[in-house]
């Protein structure tokens, strides 16, 4: 994994708007895979300020979201779709028809996830995947225990990811949603590059377990460790617990700039 510790978020935002920008220009079809959360949102207001100076258009991306709550009413601010309008849609000039989502609404649930797997690897697969993660260690909304193999699948969100996701719910625990629909670990570990943001001292022990522990279901994310390419964008909390920081440091400053991420 490339270790990327940043003074502030706009410069995570900045260095993985440049790395979609490349994408953009040198792919016939590209495909970016989205994550709500508060972690990407520098990026998307990144790629918003490149698309109004019109050095950057999203008209020929597809995008694909990780994951959606189950049993939210289509026009619930909180329900992802909307969020992703919100955050990425409508400040970019991306076609709102190439944006897909799981979805949570449908009334057979199984062949939702199966033609949301269809409809990516229609797409020729992600090319770049933003990611976020849990304090518990979940990327989309594969929770503790999940199957480092899994595919798009409905899971139960735990006690921890309500409690965490409550700020977006008038703090409320009881009005977070219980079931999810997500992408799996397989799924997303078929993305060709996986960038994964993380700020704040409560990401430290699960970017910790992430990079430097062993393998486990119980860590989810720790299945990014056999991806072959995995970017991780921190500030200096979030990498707090890393023993290797300082290594980290000295490689991403002495990598030449043109590499890009
Ligand atoms: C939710 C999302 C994840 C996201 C996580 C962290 O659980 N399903 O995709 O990574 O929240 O969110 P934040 O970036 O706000 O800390």
């Amino acid at each position: 994994m490339e270790i990327v510790i940043v003074d502030m978020q706009e410069t995570a935002g900045s260095l993985v708007a440049d790395a979609i920008s490349h994408l953009v220009e040198s792919t016939v079809n590209p495909v970016l895979g989205v994550a709500t959360g508060s972690s990407p949102g520098a990026v998307y207001r990144e790629l918003g300020r490149r698309v109004a100076s019109g050095q950057l258009s999203l008209k020929n991306t597809q995008a694909f979201m990780l994951d959606e709550y189950v049993g939210l009413p289509p026009e619930h601010p909180q329900r992802y779709r909307v969020v992703i309008d919100r955050e990425f849609v409508q400040p970019t000039d991306i076609d709102p028809a190439n944006v897909h989502g799981p979805d949570g609404q449908a009334q057979d649930i199984d062949q939702a996830c199966a033609d949301y797997e269809r409809a990516i690897a229609a797409a020729g697969g992600i090319d770049l995947q933003i990611l976020g993660i849990g304090s518990d260690g979940h990327i989309a909304f594969n929770e503790p225990g999940s199957s480092l193999g899994s595919r798009t699948r409905l899971k139960t969100l735990t006690k921890q990811t309500r409690v965490d996701n409550a700020r977006f719910f008038d703090d409320n625990v009881d009005s977070v949603p219980q079931h999810c629909l997500t992408q799996g670990v397989g799924t997303i570990m078929e993305a060709d590059h996986l960038v994964l943001l993380a700020f704040g001292q409560s990401k430290a022990e699960a970017i910790h377990h992430m990079v430097e522990g062993p393998v486990s279901a119980m860590w989810p994310a720790t299945a990014l460790q056999f991806h072959p390419h995995v970017t991780v964008l921190l500030d200096e909390a979030a990498a707090s617990r890393l023993q290797l920081a300082s290594y980290a440091r000295q490689a991403w400053d002495s990598k030449p700039a043109w590499q890009g991420l």
